[in-house]
């Protein structure tokens, strides 16, 4: 992840997809001008980089320039016109290739077709490393292209954004959801989850979603997903992981503005973590903790025989059932605790004390990430 000013972009493009598009782009140009002496222009600032390592590897003689655009006010204050500067070489009876590292809309093209109108020049190729084709407007040919890409800002590789990131050697591409705080929340039962879990949701303005209570709407609105669900329930068979992910994809999608979630019962295999992961990954966003309460089984165990006393649920009553609860929550988590420690994204939290002081504790973890 990178943050440039206020925006955050994630890896896009590394350095071998780069280097292979700009070799591509060597070979189509070298193989077709092989009996030229091309002049190749680049259009700075943004194709420094490109212009740089693709004349490295061009295998025949030629030449290298650079031309500049320059914004100039025009006669209404809000008119911006952009002019090319620094041509002032003769170019007549050349064969010119101009060197872009992107082509958007198509408007800088259109002002370098101007330039070169009465520079009588044999012939005026275009090739751009980059190309937005839902973004492009004109009609002028692009002779060579190195990769097409979709119509969202990208930075590195001598492109910037407000001056930053054209140092960078590989592209990065701007998130469209903005930075949140995705948090997968585990604790053995008896812990405190659902009261934690209720304030965290207030004080970092996280929507909730627990995969029962998920479960829970979707049968009992007999919606396309929980008709699905219980179709495999009725049978006594496990519901596809991808039904699961699909109805929180559901509830992520119902919730566009939130400023992150907290998820509670899923995942609890590594196959589902990696589907959470693939997840918030189409949505430009990802997991960023897996924060466990961690309680002695003892104090579980004292916890949910009192909470049985009065709740009237069978399986806080009976000493035996509890610990086995215990003990497969351990079994079941100790996969998704390596999982996550290993992308640095567990935090364990001890579970014992007041309510306000594991408060305390979870939000410490959750201000760092
Ligand atoms: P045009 O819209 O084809 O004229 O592109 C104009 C210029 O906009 C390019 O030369 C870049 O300087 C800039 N530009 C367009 N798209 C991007 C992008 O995704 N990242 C950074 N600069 C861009
Ligand atoms: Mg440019």
């Amino acid at each position: 992840m990178l943050k440039l000013h206020d925006l955050h972009f994630k890896p896009f493009i590394n350095t071998k997809e780069l280097d292979a598009a700009v070799q591509n782009m060597v070979d189509a140009i070298s193989k077709d001008l092989k009996d030229e002496m091309p002049v190749f222009v680049g259009i700075l600032n943004g194709s420094f980089m490109f212009v740089s390592d693709f004349v490295k590897k061009y295998p025949h003689p030629c030449e290298v320039t650079f031309i500049k655009l320059a914004s100039y006010e025009g006669l209404k204050s809000s008119e911006d016109i952009q002019r090319l500067i620094g041509l002032t070489q003769d170019l007549t009876g050349r064969t010119v290739v101009i060197l872009e590292d992107i082509i958007d809309s198509g408007n800088t093209l259109a002002e370098v077709h101007r330039i070169f109108k009465n520079e009588n020049v044999k012939q005026l190729l275009i090739a751009t490393l980059f190309y937005k084709p839902e973004a492009y407007k004109k009609d002028f040919k692009l002779h060579y292209v190195g990769i097409e890409i979709p119509d969202k800002f990208i930075v590195g590789y001598g492109l910037d954004y407000n001056g930053l990131g054209r140092d960078l050697p590989e592209i990065y591409q701007l998130k469209t959801t903005q930075h949140m705080t995705n948090i997968v929340l585990f604790g053995p039962p008896g812990a405190g989850k659902g009261t934690q879990a209720n304030f965290l949701k207030e004080k970092y303005d996280l929507v909730h979603i627990s995969t029962g209570d998920v479960f829970r709407y979707n049968i009992k609105n007999e919606t396309a997903l929980g008709m699905l669900a219980k179709s495999y329930m009725d049978k006594g068979q496990l519901v596809p992981d991808q039904v699961t992910i699909d109805m929180l994809n559901k509830e992520v999608e119902k919730n566009t503005d939130a400023k992150g979630f907290i998820f509670d019962g899923f995942p609890r295999t590594d196959a589902q973590a990696k589907a959470l992961d693939e997840l918030m990954d189409s949505k430009d966003s990802q997991i960023n903790a897996m924060i466990a309460l961690e309680v002695d089984d003892e104090v579980l165990v004292k916890r949910l025989l009192e909470r049985g006393k009065t709740s009237g649920r069978p399986d806080d009553a009976d000493e035996t059932i509890i610990r086995n609860r215990i003990t497969e929550y351990y079994s079941k988590t100790a996969i998704l605790k390596n999982y996550y420690s290993d992308q640095n994204k567990y935090f364990g939290v001890d579970g014992v004390g007041s309510i306000e002081e594991i408060t305390e504790r979870l939000s410490k973890v959750i201000d760092k990430i």
